[in-house]
């Protein structure tokens, strides 16, 4: 009889932990790490990004799938040697569900790697390391923004139909710099033209001078820089008071004049980038983000913040098909596979390595704004090359 009771009273309490459990499960906060710069050359980036991820989460009254968002912050310092414990502290200190990361190439891929071992859900909102999308792809692994390859590529077509037989690249020395310069060649090639010289210097060196000297001396048709943030800021002012503006334009992806205008000035006027966003697109969405964001952040958003706004518009459209239970992953998975994203850039569908498959357009520096001036290649893919999609 005592021994029934003593069944009947474990049957009881195990039966209240599961009740509590699920209604834990049901009312507590979806927790997203936020695994960005915020100090360094990249800091502006990432706070854009931010912005941009919590804008759209605002915009759903502060929810994802329903449930309401609590924020986990690591400063990565763009330092791919720090990053394994940094992704580490999002994972097992704070526990998170989803992590939102990060803008240099080197540090997303050991956080890739962090995350297919632990698979935990990673959203990229803007390092375009082509082998977290390529070798590297898993089902647990997004990216809102492009590859390194995508607006390179572009901007090589672009250059060789404007006549640039003769090109030299200049870059920082690690994987968005070398696979930014690698998707130029190959557009550049295909339109008739050829770099006659790889220029480098270590990430984040700003020290340009003796590179413009080469540059001067090799009097190249075309430039073609991979630079970003501060960096981009120092390099873009630096090529026009060597005077070399006057003489050789200078190309690159838009990261080279995004969030960076009002510092570079009468230095970056006229300049031709290419990008997977601009100022002045004809897009519905686009002009209530720039509206909202402009409210929210008395600033005008640029591309990182628009791939942190859609890395969450990713994230709704995988927890909403859920109703915010993140145990459910492969339908959580395959909505997201599956989402038109309807974006200030253009709506866009996801590639089967999860990187945008999307409009790359040709921009050009006039005041303030990087102008629309046309669709360079249209529902540019990346090649996805090595990813086996398992
Ligand atoms: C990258 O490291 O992948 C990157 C950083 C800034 C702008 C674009 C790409």
């Amino acid at each position: 009889m005592k021994q029934r009771r003593n069944v009947l009273a474990a049957t009881l309490v195990a039966g209240a932990l599961f009740i509590t459990a699920a209604g834990a499960q049901a009312q507590s906060k979806i927790r997203i790490g936020l695994m960005l710069p915020y100090t360094g050359t990249y800091a502006a980036l990432g706070t854009a990004i931010e912005n941009g991820f919590r804008l759209y989460v605002q915009e759903l009254g502060g929810t994802l799938g329903g449930r309401e968002i609590e924020y986990f912050k690591v400063d990565d310092e763009s330092e791919p040697s720090k990053a394994v414990d940094n992704i580490n502290k999002l994972i097992k200190r704070d526990n998170v569900d989803v992590v939102v990361g990060t803008v240099h190439s080197g540090v997303v891929m050991a956080m890739a790697k962090v995350a297919k071992d632990t698979n935990t859900l990673l959203v990229i909102p803007n390092a375009g390391a082509e082998a977290v999308t390529g070798p590297m792809c898993a089902p647990n692994i997004f990216r809102s923004s492009f590859s390194n390859w995508q607006p390179g590529f572009a901007m090589g077509k672009v250059a060789g139909e404007r006549g640039a037989k003769k090109v030299v690249t200049i870059t920082w020395k690690y994987a968005a710099g070398d696979e930014s310069v690698e998707g130029f060649k190959e557009g550049l090639k295909a339109s008739g033209g050829e770099v006659v010289k790889d220029l480098t210097l270590p990430f984040p060196n700003v020290e340009f001078q003796a590179l413009l000297t080469d540059i001067a001396a090799t009097k190249p048709d075309a430039v073609y820089a991979f630079f970003a943030g501060g960096g981009a800021v120092k390099f873009v002012k630096d090529y026009a008071a060597a005077g070399l503006n006057k003489t050789i334009p200078l190309y690159g992806p838009g990261f080279l004049t995004d969030g960076t205008l009002e510092a570079q000035g009468a230095s970056a006027q006229g300049m031709l980038t290419t990008l997977h966003y601009a100022d002045g697109l004809d897009v519905a969405k686009d002009k209530l983000f720039r509206a909202d964001y402009n409210k929210a952040y008395k600033a005008t958003p640029d591309v990182y913040a628009v791939q942190g706004y859609d890395a969450a518009q990713m994230l709704a459209a995988g927890l909403a098909a859920v109703k915010g239970d993140v145990s459910k992953r492969s339908e959580l998975v395959a909505a997201m596979e599956k989402a038109r994203i309807d974006s200030p850039r253009g709506s866009f569908t996801l590639s089967k390595a999860h990187n945008p498959v999307q409009d790359i357009y040709l921009r050009k520096v006039v005041g303030s704004e990087n102008r629309f001036e046309g669709v360079a290649v249209k529902e540019l893919a990346d090649p996805a090359r090595g990813c086996n999609m398992k």
